[in-house]
């Protein structure tokens, strides 16, 4: 809903015509992840995320992985269906992994997995946790779906493990899409994967969304208007009972694990200017900081060099009510991971304290300082 002024900051950015036909820019030439020479796209992570951990299950039968407690439970229900075996390992309140309870928790589980997470672009420690994984035989896995172009001390994200999983429509304006990349280890049952495509519907639904979305964002009102339009398109479809695929949600359909990437978001990705995108994304993260009181909760003390934010995450106390109060005012606050997939003793206090607590700010490179300061404004209230 477009907030009582109008303005209207979505969570995600949208797409505009003109990515439809805008030429390459030079720069995406040498672009990690996009480089790699093993990669893999699928149309959202959980099936990469699947199809990885099924690879590793045929080839070794048993599996033990050891994985972040806070998560957003598609990752654990992906790599539980695939017939891995799941343990936890805490992150404290500024989403860190620390190595030493990481080490403690080899010793008590010996897992043949490290799978770690780049939580909303900053890094892991990953020079020590590589050092771990070496020392004690085990392979990494980097989910990256929240992190897609930020890098750690001039290195990429994603490159340090031996497979990196990326979630692309996160972070770029495409209707689906992710990618598996093989960084050291080549699996041969991924080599075999004859994936589908996605029904044209709910391709087509994803991306009259996107479009929709932009222009919300530009037009507040007008944009509302042309929502509605949108949703009548997508019931339409619903009521021909043409077979939708969502993106975003919560949860983890093995019918679903072997759609490819959509042609459409193929096409945009190679017209899209990454470098430009982190920047602008950048710059929104920090002109938002500068605006914001500074007795909002920030979650990260900084951002440091190379980290290409996918939002901005603050403490409140009442999420929920937070949440409400900002849609109000057209803010499309997004409530992160309330829900855990196995809430039993698995769960730290400290996932339990963000489960409780964060929310993300949206400052996708679509939003203009106007938007920045309605936000601002309004989280600051
Ligand atoms: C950390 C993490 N990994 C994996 C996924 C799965 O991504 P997708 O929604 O593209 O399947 C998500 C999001 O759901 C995520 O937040």
């Amino acid at each position: 809903m477009a907030g009582m002024t109008g303005t209207f900051v979505p969570t995600y950015q949208g797409l505009s015509a003109t990515d439809f036909v805008r030429a390459a820019p030079a720069s995406r030439e040498a672009c990690f992840p996009f480089d790699v020479p093993d990669r893999l796209p699928f149309y959202r992570a959980r099936n990469a995320i699947y199809h990885l951990f099924a690879a590793l299950v045929e080839r070794d039968r048993q599996v033990t992985v050891l994985a972040p407690d806070y998560n957003s439970g598609n990752e654990i229900l992906a790599m539980q269906a695939a017939g891995a075996r799941v343990q936890y390992c805490p992150v404290d309140r500024r989403l860190q992994l620390d190595p030493d309870v990481v080490a403690r928790l080899c010793d008590r589980h010996r897992p043949d997995i490290l799978y770690v997470i780049h939580y909303i672009g900053w890094p892991q420690p990953m020079p020590a946790l590589v050092d771990l994984c070496r020392r004690r035989g085990m392979r990494l896995v980097e989910d990256c779906a929240l992190s897609l172009l930020s890098e750690m001390d001039g290195r990429p994200l994603g490159s340090f493990g031996d497979w990196a999983v990326f979630c692309l429509y996160k972070t770029l304006p495409l209707p689906n899409g992710a990618l598996l990349v093989q960084n050291t280890a080549r699996l041969d049952a991924l080599t075999r994967l004859q994936l589908r495509r996605a029904g044209a519907a709910s391709v087509a639904g994803r991306t009259a969304e996107l479009l929709v979305q932009r222009i919300r964002g530009r037009a507040g009102r007008i944009g509302a208007a042309l929502q509605v339009v949108k949703r009548g398109l997508g019931r339409a479809a619903g009521a021909l009972d043409v077979r939708r695929a969502n993106v975003g949600d919560i949860g983890f359909n093995v019918a679903e694990v072997d759609l490819a990437m959509s042609p459409v978001s193929a096409r945009l990705l190679d017209r899209l200017d990454f470098a430009g995108i982190r920047r602008r994304r950048v710059e929104n993260y920090r002109r938002l900081d500068a605006q914001l009181d500074p007795k909002v909760v920030r979650v990260f003390p900084d951002l440091p060099e190379g980290v290409c934010p996918l939002f901005f995450p603050i403490l409140v106390s009442d999420k929920p009510a937070a949440a409400r109060a900002l849609q109000r005012r057209g803010v499309d606050a997004l409530e992160f991971w309330n829900d855990s997939m196995d809430p039993g003793s698995e769960m730290s206090a400290d996932a339990r304290f963000l489960r409780a607590h964060v929310l993300e700010l949206p400052i996708h490179q679509d939003l203009t300082p106007r938007q920045l300061a309605h936000v601002a404004r309004w989280v600051s209230a």
